[in-house]
């Protein structure tokens, strides 16, 4: 992995750090705008009302989303587990974009949860659903560290919600000929993440699922987009152990997102490093190589003791 890798990943970072130094300093001086939408084109295709789950989190992808569709113009429903941070987040929107909001306090890994968001969602067009919500132990218990009811929670909010969603939503929208569903999976679901086994196994659910719903429902009107992002600036200091020239801001993967969907697919890459990492893991190296390489990256990252070698 290192004589293949390291120019890849070295020309990728800096281009990256290039773009997103860029980005940050143009931000800081208030010289860039929210995306604009000349003559309606997204919000026309997308709209009315754009569904985004784990938006609760100020730093998180989830309001990033949900702030770059706002700024295009779509009203939006915002779902997650963190109630009081949800409320907080649709009084920002609202004041700053001047669309409606509607914050829905919801536990995704419920049985019912469907019924609940359906009902909350009644009598409004979800043009837009994106599926961004997530939940890990934060102390990334390997496969057998990790108890039995956990897999199961795990497998409830990112695996089974994420079907429900799709299915009730994107419904809606072949019945209607429109709208736009985005899922958001990770690099852990192209390549096998040792140290966040389940996660990785979530992920890569998702991004099977989005596949297949991108081929089958191409001519439907609905556009279907699998996001892959890299490590994100979102996790506080949990990626402190990981290279921070990695570590990308979410605001120009929601951007980037948002702007390939309907026309890249079927798995979007944001960002070059990100592109240049998984290329390197799923192209050029043999997968247990490449199992073994991100192996030793996550042990690394995580400060765990590496296995012992068979
Ligand atoms: N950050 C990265 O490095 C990275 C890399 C690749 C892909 N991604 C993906 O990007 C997406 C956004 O991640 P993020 O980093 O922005 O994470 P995040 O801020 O933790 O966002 C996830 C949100 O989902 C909420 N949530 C958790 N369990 C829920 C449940 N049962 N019902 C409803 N909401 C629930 C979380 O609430 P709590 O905070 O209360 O749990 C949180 O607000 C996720 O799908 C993630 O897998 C992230």
């Amino acid at each position: 992995m290192r004589i293949i890798s390291k120019p890849i990943l070295a020309g990728g970072a800096l281009a990256a750090a290039t773009t997103g130094l860029v980005w940050r300093q143009l931000r800081g001086q208030g010289q860039v705008e929210e995306p604009s939408d000349p003559g309606n084109l997204f919000l026309r295709r997308y709209g009315p009302w754009a569904l985004v789950t784990g938006a609760a989190r100020a730093e998180g992808l989830g309001y990033s989303f949900a702030r770059h569709l706002a700024g295009r113009g779509l009203n939006l429903v915002l779902v997650d587990i963190a109630g009081e941070e949800l409320a907080a987040r649709a009084e920002e929107l609202q004041a700053k974009y001047l669309v409606k909001v509607r914050p829905v306090a919801l536990d995704l890994g419920r049985e019912d949860f469907l019924g609940a968001l359906l009902a909350q969602t009644a009598g409004i067009t979800v043009g837009m659903l994106i599926c961004n919500h997530m939940w890990t132990p934060k102390d990334t218990p390997t496969v057998m560290e990790m108890d039995l009811a956990t897999h199961m929670a795990m497998l409830n909010i990112n695996a089974r919600a994420y079907t429900a969603l799709i299915h009730a939503y994107g419904r809606q929208m072949v019945e209607r000929a429109q709208g736009g569903i985005v899922i958001v999976a990770s690099g852990a679901g192209l390549q096998t993440t040792p140290y966040t086994g389940p996660y990785s196994a979530n992920k890569a659910y998702q991004r099977a699922l989005g596949e297949a719903l991108w081929y089958e429902l191409q001519g439907s009107g609905v556009d279907v987009l699998v996001t892959a992002p890299g490590l994100m600036a979102t996790q506080g200091d949990g990626l402190a152990g990981y290279p921070q020239w990695m570590v990308a801001d979410p605001d120009p993967v929601a951007v980037e997102t948002l702007d390939a969907l309907g026309h890249a697919g079927p798995v979007l890459i944001p960002g070059l490093i990100n592109k240049a990492f998984v290329a390197t893991q799923t192209r050029l190296l043999p997968r247990r190589m490449a199992v073994e390489s991100v192996g030793r990256f996550m042990a690394n990252g995580l400060l765990r003791q590496h296995p012992a070698r068979t």
